[in-house]
This record gives C-alpha cells, structure tokens and sequence, in this order.
C-alpha cells in the first residue's frame, strides 16, 4: 500500500518529468555495449575499484541501492543486492534486472526494511530527487548495521539554489551536502565531472556540473 502511495507521489499529479527518458534508457541499457560503457564511467568517475576496497563488499555482503533506477551499480558489485525505488513495479515491467537483484518499490525517506539490515547502501544521484534529504540520510542510518557504509554520489553545484525542477526538488553544493552527513567519518570524497550516464553513452561531453562521490562510515 505505502509503495503505491509512493509510486502515485511521483507519477501522480506533476506527471514525472523523466519517465520518457526512463523508458528509452531502459532501452538503450539493454544493449551491450551500453552496459560495458555503464561499467566503465562507474570505474572512470565514480571510483567503483577503490569503493569496492574500501567497503569490502563480497558475496556475503548485504547491500541496498536507494534510488536504483534502471541501470543500477548492483549490476556491477557481489553481494546480496535489494533495489529500492518508488517507481520499481514500473522499472521491473521495462528491465529483466539478473538473478540475484531484487528490486522492491518504497522512498528513501521511508525505507522498507528494519534498522541495521545492511552492510552498504548506495544512493546515486537521487537524494535531490528527494523531498526531505535529511530524513532520507536518517533513513540509510536507521538501515544500515553498525560500522556500516553510505556509498553516495550526489550532483554538486558551486553556489546554492533553489528548487530545479519538478524532479529535483533539492539541489546540493559540497559543503551542504558534506554538513548532511556530519557523524558519518568519510573515507572517500571525489568530485568528478558530471556526464549523465545516458549522456556518457551516447559520447556527449561533461556539463559544468560536478558530482561528488562519498563514502563515509558509521559509528560502530
Ligand atoms: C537519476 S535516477 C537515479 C539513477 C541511478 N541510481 C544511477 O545509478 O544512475 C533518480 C531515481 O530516484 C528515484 N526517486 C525519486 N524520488 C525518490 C525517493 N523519494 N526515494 C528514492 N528514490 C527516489 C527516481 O524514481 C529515479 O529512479
């Protein structure tokens, strides 16, 4: 009931500005050669080698992508892998994600799962998605175990803004993200240019924005 709830938020009224550009991104992910090319800007930009160490993620590891999308970096990491998203039921119908990658639909700021449930949660480029990013960071607390990791790379701007549009209600600089995630002890803080990955698929050259790459530990 609540993951509807969630799904009509977003869909409902405003009609979701990129559920077009979802669909053929749905398409053009399906393709080889854009998974392969996926793969490399998460190694390129997004540091996946030296995420991969610092979490140590195995086969045991439990892991969450709030946010997940389509093209989600669960494709890419071992473990036991859950994706969340408010648009998942309608994500499932457009992309045959592989074994092992379960994909349920709820909000970050109202994650499904009890407290301490994984070991890494991931969020990509979807905390300015979010209506309440504080609440959604709480939420990834409250999911994660102790000594847990928040894997997460966030669009950054150089000044503050207001609202962008309809599907990004948030817009971030670094410093007021990094004062989001005070008491998380940050192991890894990387700006990189800021493609789209659908953009870095089709060739397209970085806009002027950045993206900052965070990974942070909690207390233990
Ligand atoms: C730009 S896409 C994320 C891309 C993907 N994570 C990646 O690795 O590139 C933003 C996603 O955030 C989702 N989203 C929007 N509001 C959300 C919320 N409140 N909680 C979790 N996800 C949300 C959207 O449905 C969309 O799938």
């Amino acid at each position: 009931m609540r993951a509807r709830f969630y799904e009509r938020l977003l869909l409902g009224a405003k009609k979701y500005p990129e559920w077009a550009h979802q669909k053929q991104w749905a398409e053009e992910f399906a393709s080889p050669e854009n998974y392969e090319k996926v793969l490399d800007y998460w190694k390129r930009y997004r540091h996946l080698d030296e995420i991969v160490r610092i979490t140590t993620l195995s086969r045991q590891s439990r892991i969450l992508d709030v946010g997940c999308d389509i093209s989600t970096v669960l494709h890419y990491i071992p473990g036991h892998r859950v994706g969340l998203d408010p648009l998942a039921r309608r994500y499932r119908r457009l992309h045959e994600y592989p074994d092992g990658i379960s994909v349920v639909s709820g909000s970050a700021q109202d994650i499904p799962f009890p407290d301490a449930s994984f070991d890494v949660v991931f969020c990509t480029n979807a905390l300015d998605h979010c209506a309440s990013p504080a609440s959604a960071v709480a939420e990834m607390r409250r999911a994660l175990k102790p000594a847990g990791f928040v894997v997460l790379t966030v669009e950054v701007f150089s000044a503050p803004s207001e609202a962008r549009n309809a599907a990004h209600p948030n817009s971030f600089t670094r410093e007021s993200l990094l004062d989001l995630l005070q008491g998380i002890e940050y192991k890894l803080c990387k700006e990189s240019p800021w493609y789209g990955l659908r953009e870095y698929c089709l060739g397209r050259s970085p806009t002027q924005e950045r993206e900052l790459v965070f990974v942070g530990q909690t207390p233990s």
